[in-house]
C-alpha cells in the first residue's frame, strides 16, 4: 500500500481531532461536502474575523453587508450566469468517470491510470456539453407553478444590487467597498482535495466601487493589500506567488484577473481572486432592471457608472492552506511529533492549562487560571495523562502555548509557559500569564 501523502494525514488528523468531518458521514456522506468541527469552527471563525477586521472595521472607506443566499432570479441573467457560468463537461464511455474538457490534463482516467495524468488514450470520450454549475430550486408551494430561483454561485451580486442603499444609508462617496462573508453554492463537476474545491462553500469578498479611469491604480493597490493580508496571517510568502489570467481563462466580468496561489502538495493553486470587473455588472443591472445605478459626483457635476474592483477569497480555501501550511512532523528523542504551527491569531485554542500532580493546591490554583483566562480567549484545561502525551496533543492542534503548574507552583506563585514551536519551557509569576499571552495574540 502507497504510504500516506500529506493530504492523507492532514484529513485523517482534522477528523480525529475535530477540524472537519465529512457531512453526513453515518450516510456515507455527501460528494464533496464538509462539516467544521469545534477546533474547525474556530479556525475558519478566526481567518474570518481576521478579514473582517482588515477590510471593514480597520477602514473608514468600506462598510459590511449581509445578502441573502436566494435573490430574484434576474440577477442571475443580468449577471450573465445563466448563459455562461459553465463549464465543459466530458463523459467517458469506458471508464463512466466524468471530466472538466478544460482540465482533462490534469486527470486520470480511474480505470487505466497510466503514468502520464493527462493520457486519455484508452478513454472513449463524449463530445464536451456545457453545464451550467448554479443549484436551482423552487419558490412558492407548488413546484411547476414556482419560480425558480438560484443558490447563489457568488457573493458579489448582492452587493451590486445594493449598492446604492449602502450608499444612500451611510456617508461613504466614491471611491469607496462593499465587504461580506458568505455563503455560496457551486455544482463542480470535478471538485475534491478535501475542503479546497466544495460544493458549498463560504466566499469572503470585497467590491471597491471607482471613479472610471482610476481602475487600474486601485486594482494595484488592491492586489498589494490582499498580498501582503496572506503573508500577515502567517503563511511561508515563499508558498504564495501571483498568477495573471490570460485571455482565455478571464472571467465573462473582468478586464484583468490576478489570482494569489498558494503552493499545495497537489499543485499551485488559486486561494483568492483580484479581478477589474469594469462597469460590467453595475450595467447589466441598469439594463436588466431598468433602474438607473449612476453615482453623482457633486464636486465635478458628473454622473457615471463606476467600475468595480473586486477581491474575492475563500474562507475554506485559506482555512486549508493555513492547515496545510502549519503542518509539520519532527523527530523528537526519537518519537514522530506532529505539529500544527499556526500563527498565535489564528489558533484554534490560544494556551492550555495542565496541572502536573493532583496534590496539595495545584488542582485549584490551575482551575482558578483556567477559569480566569478562557474570559479573554478560548483555552483548553487537560489533567490527563503523561505531560509529555499532553504536550503532543496540543502541538498536533496548533495550542501555542501550555501553562503548567505544579508542586512548585503553590510556593512561588509561578507556572511554567511551554512554547509550542521550540518547546522552550520558562517560569512566569501567575499574575503576569494574562499580559504575557495578551501581547502574543
Ligand atoms: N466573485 C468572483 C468569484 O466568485 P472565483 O474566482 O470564481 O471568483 C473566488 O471565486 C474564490 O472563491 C476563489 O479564489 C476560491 O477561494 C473560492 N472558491 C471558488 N469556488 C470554490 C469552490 N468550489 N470551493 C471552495 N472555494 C471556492
Amino acid at each position: 500500500m502507497a504510504a500516506p501523502t500529506v493530504m492523507d494525514k492532514l484529513v485523517s488528523l482534522a477528523k480525529r481531532r475535530g477540524f472537519v468531518f465529512q457531512s453526513s458521514e453515518v450516510y456515507g456522506g455527501l460528494g464533496s461536502v464538509w462539516d467544521y468541527g469545534p477546533l474547525g469552527v474556530e479556525l475558519k471563525k478566526n481567518v474570518k474575523d481576521r478579514w473582517w477586521q482588515a477590510m471593514v472595521q480597520a477602514r473608514d472607506d468600506i462598510e459590511g453587508l449581509d445578502a441573502a443566499i436566494l435573490m430574484h432570479p434576474k440577477v442571475w441573467e443580468a449577471s450573465g450566469h445563466v448563459a455562461g457560468f459553465t463549464d465543459p463537461l466530458v463523459d467517458c464511455r469506458t471508464c463512466k468517470a466524468r471530466f472538466r474538457a478544460d482540465k482533462l490534463a490534469d486527470a486520470a482516467c480511474p480505470q487505466k491510470p497510466s503514468k502520464h495524468p493527462g493520457e486519455h488514450s484508452t478513454c472513449d470520450l463524449t463530445e464536451p456539453r456545457l453545464f451550467n454549475l448554479m443549484f436551482k430550486t423552487f419558490m412558492g408551494p407548488v413546484e411547476e407553478q414556482a419560480a425558480v430561483v438560484y443558490l447563489r454561485p457568488e457573493t458579489a451580486q448582492g452587493i451590486y444590487v445594493n449598492y446604492l442603499n449602502v450608499l444612500n444609508s451611510s456617508r461613504q462617496k466614491i471611491p469607496f467597498g462593499i465587504a461580506q462573508i458568505g455563503k455560496a453554492f457551486r455544482n463542480e463537476i470535478t471538485p475534491g482535495n478535501f475542503i479546497f474545491r466544495t460544493r458549498e462553500f463560504e466566499q469572503m469578498e470585497m467590491q471597491f466601487f471607482v471613479k472610471p479611469g482610476t481602475d487600474d491604480e486601485w486594482f494595484q493597490r488592491w492586489r498589494a493589500l490582499r498580498m501582503a493580508w496572506h503573508h500577515d496571517l502567517g503563511l511561508n510568502p515563499d508558498k504564495l506567488r501571483w498568477h495573471q489570467h490570460g485571455p482565455t481563462e478571464l472571467a465573462h466580468y473582468a478586464r484583468a484577473a490576478y489570482d494569489i496561489e498558494y503552493q499545495f502538495p497537489f499543485g499551485w493553486q488559486e486561494i483568492e481572486g483580484v479581478h477589474n470587473r469594469t462597469d460590467f455588472d453595475l450595467k447589466r443591472h441598469q439594463e436588466h432592471s431598468g433602474k438607473k445605478l449612476e453615482y453623482f459626483e457633486q464636486a465635478s457635476g458628473e454622473r457615471y457608472v463606476p467600475f468595480i474592483v473586486e477581491t474575492s477569497a475563500g474562507a475554506d480555501r485559506v482555512t486549508l492552506t493555513v492547515l496545510v501550511d502549519a503542518y509539520r512532523e519532527e523527530q523528537v528523542e526519537g518519537e514522530l511529533r506532529v505539529v500544527l504551527g499556526f500563527h498565535p491569531k489564528i489558533a484554534p485554542i490560544k494556551a492550555a492549562v495542565l496541572p502536573l500532580v493532583n496534590k496539595d493546591r495545584m488542582p485549584e490554583m490551575a482551575a482558578a487560571l483556567y477559569n480566569d483566562l478562557r474570559r479573554h480567549f478560548p483555552c483548553f484545561y487537560d489533567d490527563g495523562g503523561a505531560i509529555g502525551r499532553r504536550y503532543r496533543r496540543m502541538d498536533e492542534v496548533g495550542t501555542p502555548f501550555c501553562l503548567t503548574v505544579d508542586g512548585q507552583s503553590a510556593e512561588d506563585g509561578q507556572v511554567t509557559v511551554r512554547h509550542r514551536d521550540s518547546m522552550q519551557q520558562d517560569r512566569i509569576a501567575l499574575g503576569q500569564v494574562l499580559s504575557f499571552l495578551r501581547e502574543r495574540l
